[in-house]
């Protein structure tokens, strides 16, 4: 969670770190902060968004004007863990003299003891973080031995920390660096001419640079304005790789629409082919997936494969768990990367562990990546976010291409991780248990879908207008089955992320062994009711809540004139086969979810307790 910003170079940094947060902001809004060297240390930090502390800066008197400036400084925008979201608890946290600065993301577990001990010294303590603990052991460190420099007391403090950290440090007695640490959460360097960048991720630094350097766990860095010297926490210089990044600021700005989340929504049909792009050979019936070729005899021969992933991306490793069942035959667990990681679970060397992640930087899935590789078995990733920590740890892996998702509830990347699993389920069956004339059907299928998707969209003005009717729920129920159960589970996650109404997904059959004694005139049912094989049944679960009194809002296949006749509202979606169909029957849902939020005047892109990627426990 939280963004990190740092610049140092010749330009107004207050700016440009107040640019970058702007970009961050996803990654965490309960406040927002930034700290500058201009002559002293200039510090401006409160409760709430990256725009009202720029309008609080520019409101400001002649003194904070003088921010403008500087040329070095480091921001945050935080996530809060330790301390609720204030003005007190925003960061950048400060030592007792004002002299040093630092901004911290993650969690410093061990901080009660660290400040107990401090306290004893004589610290005082102004926030109710756990990151306040570090600026004061790094000035006490520094205090008893000045000469060892600011670099030598971050490392030295480093040593007395368990938890995970991303930092930023700078202080007014040594005015032309910044000092960097990572343990668990992500930092990236940008390397500009004559200045340097530091941010959580890419997304700042795009606009000025394309050169970055991603740390590594365990790693140091001191950026001045003539380089960069990175270290270990045990001292030992690294040679490190500079990466180009290849997406540019448009993909990470709005385009015209009035959220992220509905341009990422809008995005999906060339996402989807941005997934297929160079992988798929339609004529041939081939598959190429660059990115697990020299692994792929051991992939097929795996006896196990199991799924670890968090949120949205466990729904979608679900939906994986039915593919690589029916394509490729090989059984499939799907788990909670959180539960994963604590329960002991049985790996061998035979089995793949594929974790899913749209981040890359998720702390419980990379926690589960870590223990399965641990045990031998063959690690493999599918991840969005080039570079990410996931997609460095990971023996193989597979991006998802759908460019930069910035709404914290996760649309385009979703979608782009089934059709990533649709591609490796073909590849697993190839030779096995597939001949190239069905592997080549099943690729017409996916390779039909961007179009379905774009009629699909066409219907927005209709789901806006089933949105109003129902955007006073209470509660809704989602139900579908087969491939569309994980897709009701989606479903439900959407509306609760960002509508704040409660909602659940269920197996439609499931729904007679509990959550029928829910159903009255108040709740709202969304049957995803596509003609599958189990489509009957379905029909007869609708008409269960109909005699219950239940509204039943329908997904339903174009034609479908049944459904028209049971359900209160039917969106009626191109027909498709089972395995291609959550990849169209989710995409109602998240328009649906959507609207109902910016009904209900909820912030759609950044909602409440949220966060992007969730890079603490
Ligand atoms: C999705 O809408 C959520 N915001 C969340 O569940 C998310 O999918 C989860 O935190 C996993 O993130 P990751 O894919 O980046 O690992
Ligand atoms: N643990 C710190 C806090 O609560 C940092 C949280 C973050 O990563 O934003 O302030």
């Amino acid at each position: 969670m939280c963004g990190i910003v740092g610049y140092i170079g010749s330009k107004d940094a207050a700016e440009l770190l107040l640019n970058g947060l702007q970009r961050l902001e996803y990654r965490g809004y309960d406040s927002a902060g930034i700290a500058v060297l201009n002559g002293g240390l200039s510090v401006l930090k409160q409760k709430g968004s990256v725009s009202e502390l720029e309008k609080a800066l520019k409101n400001s008197g002649q003194s904070e004007q003088s921010i403008h400036e500087a040329t070095a400084g480091i921001g945050h925008t935080r996530w809060a863990t330790h301390g609720d979201p204030s003005d007190r608890n925003a960061h950048p946290h400060l030592s007792a003299d004002g002299g040093i600065a630092l901004i911290h993301n993650g969690i410093i577990e061990n901080y009660s003891a660290i400040k107990k001990e401090l306290i004893s010294k004589g610290y005082h303590f102004s926030s109710d973080t756990d990151s306040e603990a570090l600026v004061h052991l790094i000035d006490s460190i520094w205090s008893d031995k000045p000469e060892i420099g600011l670099e030598a007391a971050v490392r030295a403090a480093l040593y007395h920390v368990e938890g995970a950290y991303g930092l930023c440090i700078i202080s007014q007695q040594e005015p032309d660096k910044i000092v960097v640490a990572r343990k668990g959460s992500p930092l990236v360097i940008g390397i500009g001419e004559g200045e340097y960048f530091i941010a959580s991720d890419a997304a700042p630094i795009v606009e000025h640079t394309k050169k970055v350097i991603y740390l590594s766990d365990g790693e140091m860095a001191v950026v001045t304005r003539d380089g960069y010297v990175i270290k270990t926490i045990e001292n030992i210089t690294q040679e490190k790789h500079i990466s180009e990044l290849d997406f540019d600021l448009a993909k990470i700005e709005k385009g015209g629409f009035e959220h992220f989340m509905l341009k990422e929504i809008y995005e999906q049909p060339t996402v989807l082919q941005d997934v297929m792009r160079g992988r798929v050979r339609l004529d041939e019936g081939q598959v190429r997936l660059g990115g697990i070729e020299d692994y792929l005899d051991r992939l097929k021969l795996s006896s196990r494969v199991i799924i670890c992933a968090c949120g949205t991306s466990w729904h979608a490793g679900l939906i994986g768990e039915y593919l690589i069942e029916e394509f490729a035959r090989i059984p499939v667990e799907v788990d909670y990367a959180s539960e994963f990681r604590y329960r002991n679970p049985v790996i061998t060397k035979d089995d793949v562990v594929i974790v899913i992640s749209q981040s890359g930087e998720t702390a419980d899935t990379l926690a589960a990546l870590r223990l399965a590789r641990e045990k031998g078995a063959l690690v493999m990733g599918i991840c969005n976010v080039v570079g990410s920590t996931i997609a460095r740890e990971t023996l193989c892996g597979i991006y998802t291409h759908a460019g930069p998702e910035i709404g914290v509830a996760s649309t385009k990347a979703f979608t782009a991780q089934v059709t990533v699993l649709y591609l490796l389920a073909l590849t697993l069956s190839k030779g096995r248990t597939m001949s190239r004339e069905e592997i080549k059907l099943y690729l017409k299928e996916l390779n039909g879908v961007p179009e379905k998707v774009e009629r699909i969209l066409k219907q927005d003005d209709m789901i806006l207008e089933i949105a109003e009717d129902y955007k006073d729920a209470r509660n809704f129920l989602y139900l579908g089955r087969g491939y569309n159960f994980p897709v009701a589970l989606e479903g439900a996650l959407k509306l609760k992320e960002i509508s704040y109404i409660h909602a659940e997904g269920y197996p439609a059959a499931e729904m007679k062994h509990g959550p029928i004694a829910l159903i009255d005139e108040d709740m709202p049912v969304i049957f995803i009711a596509t003609r599958d094989n189990s489509y009957a049944k379905v029909l007869s679960n609708i008409e269960e809540v109909r005699s219950r009194k239940g509204k039943v809002i329908a997904i339903a296949n174009e034609g479908d004139e049944e459904i028209g006749r049971l359900a209160d509202h039917v969106i009626y979606i191109p027909a498709a086969s089972a395995p291609v169909t959550p990849l169209l029957s989710v995409i109602p849902l998240q328009l649906l979810a959507y609207h109902i939020a910016t009904f209900r005047g909820c912030n759609v892109d950044r909602p409440r307790n949220l966060a992007k990627s969730v890079t603490v426990e």
